[in-house]
């Protein structure tokens, strides 16, 4: 139990450092939920028009999310790693130092797939860069991408990875909400616009 407990939060720590708002503050940039979507991810900090600062942005999001599952998967083993992904990805998404107001999850998603099951990110990138080719949209991308991640590991053999990651796309999907109407509307802003 004290293991499990430190991987937890360890995860929900790290998670929940919003770099995204943080680093827009940095840059004299306002807040970043009174911006576009509102919300505190990359793809929002790119409709500020800094594509640098959305770059770190998915970075340092994605890279503590890495940090917790490689800390927790060098101490405690594989599992370990998982769980303290999926703890930094609900860090994101429910942090503590913004009243639970977090954002969607995708950076930390991928975050924990470098930590834990490397190549996947592979994975993930080809599928997302396709659909972001093919359709402009951030979201879009992503919803296809997480929904392909946990089929392929299971394929692999990979069951418990599949099966944390599944959770990650079914949250991912809930948080995705607004997106997916807004899709589905046609209003979605693509990528490059300020909307
Ligand atoms: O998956 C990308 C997602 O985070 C979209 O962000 O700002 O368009 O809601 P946003």
């Amino acid at each position: 139990w004290p293991a499990l407990i430190a991987v937890l939060s360890l995860g929900y720590l790290l998670g929940s450092i919003p770099f995204g708002l943080v680093l827009t503050r940095l840059a004299g940039l306002g807040d970043l939920r009174s911006i576009g979507s509102g919300n505190i991810g990359a793809t929002n900090v790119l409709r500020t028009g800094n594509k640098k600062l959305a770059a770190a942005t998915l970075l340092l999001d994605a890279l503590k999310a890495t940090a917790a599952a490689v800390i927790a998967q060098a101490v405690f083993g594989h599992n370990a790693g998982l769980l303290a992904g999926f703890a930094a990805f609900i860090g994101h998404l429910f942090p503590i130092w913004l009243g639970f107001k977090g954002g969607k999850g995708v950076a930390t998603y991928i975050g924990t797939l470098l930590g834990v099951a490397p190549l996947m990110v592979l994975v993930f990138a080809i599928v997302w860069l396709s659909i972001a080719y093919l359709s402009r949209y951030s979201s879009l991308s992503a919803l296809v991408a997480t929904l392909v991640i946990p089929v392929v590991l299971w394929i692999l053999g990979a069951q418990e990875a599949s099966l944390v990651t599944s959770a990650m796309t079914v949250i991912t999907y809930w948080r995705h909400k607004p997106n997916i109407e807004r899709l589905i509307a046609g209003t979605e802003s693509k990528i490059g616009q300020k909307g």
